[in-house]
């Protein structure tokens, strides 16, 4: 940021970064400009009540939470980083491909040049300070950048002229501008509190202070501003202890709100899906397995689709037919094994259809058409409502498919209804019993038939990702073929008991289980006497995958409780992985 009166803009920055710490938090770090030096604070860990030490006003700064990439957790390899002659100090997001190449080449031509961290972005710092010392500022950062091989964003602080250059080609980044100054942010909502009034920077745009260029023919370009749909109140935790507490709660309104906004988006899906017979489904962890979902639902209804896991994907997305809609699924819009597939899309002119929260985040400003989730802000590393959200717009998508818009309207609502009886003390207690019993297993085992493997899918995730716990998924007709080699006395099995066509089949695996000595958790519409352990939720036609995923997503929240992990932060994720 920089601002027009000296003010304690390092400690708004740090401020600011805790908003952006679910993006990673290995490690944090603020620069600021004071008399002609750039002062660096950074450490490793999460921000949490950190007290910065330097207590002055400034006019720039720059700040950054890390998720590693390069070089280890440590506080030399934390962002800000210096040039080796004091006048920039950078911030980066992404993968500098080459940074191997560059170092070598700066150790050339600056002789007794020493690298203080392991990191690709410190070589970008040297690189801009060596071009600038023969060129303009603007030259040399549009000559640095030309020299950077792969998908990052750049912001640099330049003690000299009291400013902040950008760049942004792959990795997200927004500016904003107020009577007191102009910002950057790789995420909008840290912007929330000087403005709501935004630029997301476009693929290979610069920033030379608040004046917008293109990389490519350094000429100056419009600045199109957008008003944020976002409230600061989105980022509170509303009394829950953990944002995924909040947002789990937040579901039946996410289903309700896209029950009630849908038809005015069901023209304009129906056109574009039906000039298709088939459809190529992408989406990363959650969103892969709401996009598996996708893939029975559709089958439901006699439409052909597949499901790829994001980073699975080009190898077959390059062969599909031209009849064949690309459908993307993802929360944040910015998942980079997608954007990838976006770019390739883009150059064979290939309509894309997204599922996506964020609205103007790459995927949905890329994309030939956008189903805007509507769930709101997802905080959490650990998603939730946007995968709810998913599957309810499956539900609507097929039900328009299938002419039953009407009875799935109202399969939804009745839903909706239902999930708010899993958030009754009743269950949440029976949910943290199961929990603390789970949470103490070395391996937990999942199983799921049809569109229910998926949520045994999910499952298995939230207990990884919450609560650091081995749980491992299967395909119930897969049991028979290995997996049940691993039930022993005592083994834990969960079964997902969808109260369909799959029920007689995923009970013959609890039996079979059960007479192994393995112990069963149902969660099912009705008891089994298969159950040691029951967790219930009360049916709704065609819709019980949505009441399923509410109960195994609270399952991994109160995992985490049991073994007093913070479910929105956990070790080593980050809420959007924005770098391959
Ligand atoms: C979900 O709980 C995980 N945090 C992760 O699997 C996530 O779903 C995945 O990284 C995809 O993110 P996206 O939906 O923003 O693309």
């Amino acid at each position: 940021m920089v601002v027009k009166e000296k003010r304690a803009i390092n400690r708004e920055i740090l401020t600011e970064l805790k908003t952006l710490e679910y993006r990673g938090y290995d490690s944090w770090g603020v620069a600021t400009i004071e008399n002609d030096t750039i002062l660096v604070e950074k450490d490793t860990g999460k921000i949490g009540s950190t007290v910065l030490a330097n207590t002055s006003d400034s006019l720039a700064g720059i700040g950054h939470t890390r998720w590693a990439t390069h070089g280890g957790v440590t506080k030399q390899n934390a962002h800000p980083h210096l040039s080796f002659d004091g006048r920039f100090a950078i911030v980066h997001n992404g993968i500098i491909e080459n940074y191997l190449q560059l170092k070598d080449e700066l150790q050339k031509q600056i002789p007794n040049l020493v690298f203080k961290s392991e990191t690709d972005s410190e070589v970008f710092a040297h690189l801009l300070a060596f071009n600038a010392q023969s060129l303009s500022v603007e030259e040399a950062f549009f000559k640095s950048l030309a020299k950077v091989k792969g998908l990052n964003a750049f912001v640099v602080l330049d003690k000299k002229n009291n400013n902040v250059l950008a760049y942004r080609h792959g990795s997200p980044l927004v500016f904003s501008q107020n009577d007191g100054g102009y910002y950057f942010a790789s995420d909008a909502i840290a912007l929330l509190p000087y403005t709501k009034k935004v630029y997301f920077i476009k693929e290979g745009e610069v920033f030379i202070g608040d004046r917008l260029f293109s990389a490519k023919t350094k000429k100056s370009k419009k600045i199109t501003w957008q008003m944020l749909d976002l409230e600061v109140s989105d980022l509170q935790k509303d009394g829950f202890d953990f944002f995924i507490e909040k947002e789990i709660n937040e579901i039946p309104t996410v289903i309700e709100k896209l029950i009630s906004t849908y038809k005015n988006q069901e023209k304009s899906l129906l056109s574009l899906l039906n000039q298709h017979d088939e459809f190529f489904l992408i989406g990363c962890g959650t969103a892969y397995y709401a996009a598996l979902i996708g893939q029975y639902l559709l089958a439901q209804v006699s439409r052909i689709a597949t499901a790829y896991s994001g980073g699975e994907a080009s190898l077959f997305l390059k062969n599909i037919k031209k009849s064949t809609l690309p459908i993307f699924l993802s929360q944040s819009g910015e998942t980079i094994d997608l954007i990838e597939q976006v770019g390739f899309l883009k150059k064979k002119k290939r309509k894309l259809l997204a599922l996506v929260n964020r609205i103007s985040s790459t995927l949905d400003r890329e994309s030939t058409l956008s189903f805007h989730l509507q769930a709101g802000p997802e905080i959490s590393v650990v998603s939730t409502k946007a995968f709810v959200a998913k599957i309810t717009a499956w539900l609507l998508i097929c039900s328009s498919l299938n002419k039953q818009l009407k009875a799935t309207t109202k399969n939804l609502a009745l839903a909706s209804k239902n999930i708010r009886k899993l958030f009754l003390a009743e269950n949440l207690d029976k949910v943290a019993k199961i929990a603390n019993l789970l949470s103490i297993q070395n391996h937990v085992f999942v199983l799921g038939r049809g569109v229910h493997y998926p949520i045994a899918l999910e499952c298995a995730l939230k207990a990884k990702e919450a609560a650091y716990l081995h749980f491992e998924a299967f395909a119930g007709g897969e049991l028979k073929h290995g997996v049940i080699a691993l039930i022993e006395p005592g083994t834990w099995t969960i079964v997902i008991v969808g109260g369909d066509e799959e029920d007689a089949n995923i009970l013959a695996n609890a039996e079979e289980i059960k007479a192994r000595g393995g112990k069963i958790l149902g969660i099912s519409p009705y008891f089994h006497q298969v159950f040691d352990e029951w967790l219930s939720f009360e049916s709704v036609p065609n819709a019980n995958v949505l009441l399923e995923a509410v109960l195994v997503q609270l399952l991994g929240l109160y995992l985490a409780k049991a073994k007093n992990l913070d479910p929105d932060k956990p070790r080593n994720l980050a809420k959007s992985v924005t770098v391959k």
